[in-house]
């Protein structure tokens, strides 16, 4: 009985690793649990990001039951209260003790109209022009796009998807990437024009998102 017991518990661990601690889990977890579990907070608004100590964070690693009792003593830590499954403390536990661990790692570069300053990370405009939005992988996990790229804010209308390899469901590995064109539509009058270019993915935050931005002298 015992022997049988034993064998199924050692199966099922080999098969489900994910029953286990997974750091990966724990670091997507650190990050956003408090937008995933509505607990408004995340252990890295406190905590800092890893590898880091602040709050003793540091001596979490591998021990789930420090995170369970900090939820019940730590008076700041109140809105975590009732948030957490065994499984999210462990992969916590799991990551804070390998900060390292490998994981998608999203990066934005863009290339637009060349007079203007370079912003890696953010798109501008002086004028009617196209510009580039390119989206790696810099992490060695594969990252995931959930949606087609979208548009959004106040001034998207005038702003276009002319092109794009980046995709639903297109799958990103490491050093991989996907670009998207944008066409600034200028309106008349002077000012800015502002909306983003949203790009939903498998990992923290569940979208990058790329300012861009139009400016209109008069
Ligand atoms: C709103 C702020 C806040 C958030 C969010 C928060 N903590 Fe804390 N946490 C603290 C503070 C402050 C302390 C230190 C209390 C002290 O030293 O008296 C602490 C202490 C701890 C400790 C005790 C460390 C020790 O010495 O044993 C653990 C474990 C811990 N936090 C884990 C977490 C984890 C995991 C998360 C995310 C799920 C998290 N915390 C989210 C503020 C926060």
């Amino acid at each position: 009985m015992h022997t049988i017991l034993l064998v199924c518990l050692a199966l099922a661990a080999a098969v489900h690793p994910a029953l286990g601690q997974d750091a990966l889990r724990g670091k997507r977890l650190y990050h956003e649990v408090g937008r995933l579990s509505g607990a408004g907070v995340s252990c890295i608004d406190c905590h800092g990001g890893l590898p880091g100590a602040l709050h003793g964070i540091g001596r979490v690693g591998d021990d789930p039951a420090r995170i369970d009792y900090a939820i019940g003593a730590v008076t700041q830590m109140t809105p975590l209260r009732g948030r957490l499954s065994r499984q999210d403390m462990a992969d916590l536990a799991a990551y804070v003790a390998r900060p390292a661990v490998p994981s998608p790692e999203p990066r934005v570069s863009t290339s637009g109209a060349a007079s203007l300053p370079y912003m890696p990370d953010r798109l501008e405009f002086a004028g009617a022009a196209t510009g580039m939005v390119r989206l790696s992988n810099a992490g060695a996990v594969a990252l995931r796009l959930d949606a087609r790229p979208a548009l959004a804010g106040e001034h998207a209308p005038r702003f276009a998807i002319a092109e794009a390899t980046c995709a639903e469901g297109l799958v990103l590995g490491e050093g991989e990437s996907c670009t998207v064109t944008i066409a600034f539509v200028p309106d008349a009058g002077p000012g800015l024009r502002l909306a983003v270019l949203r790009l939903a993915h498998d990992w923290i935050g569940g979208a990058t998102s790329v300012p861009l931005i139009g400016r209109l002298s008069p």
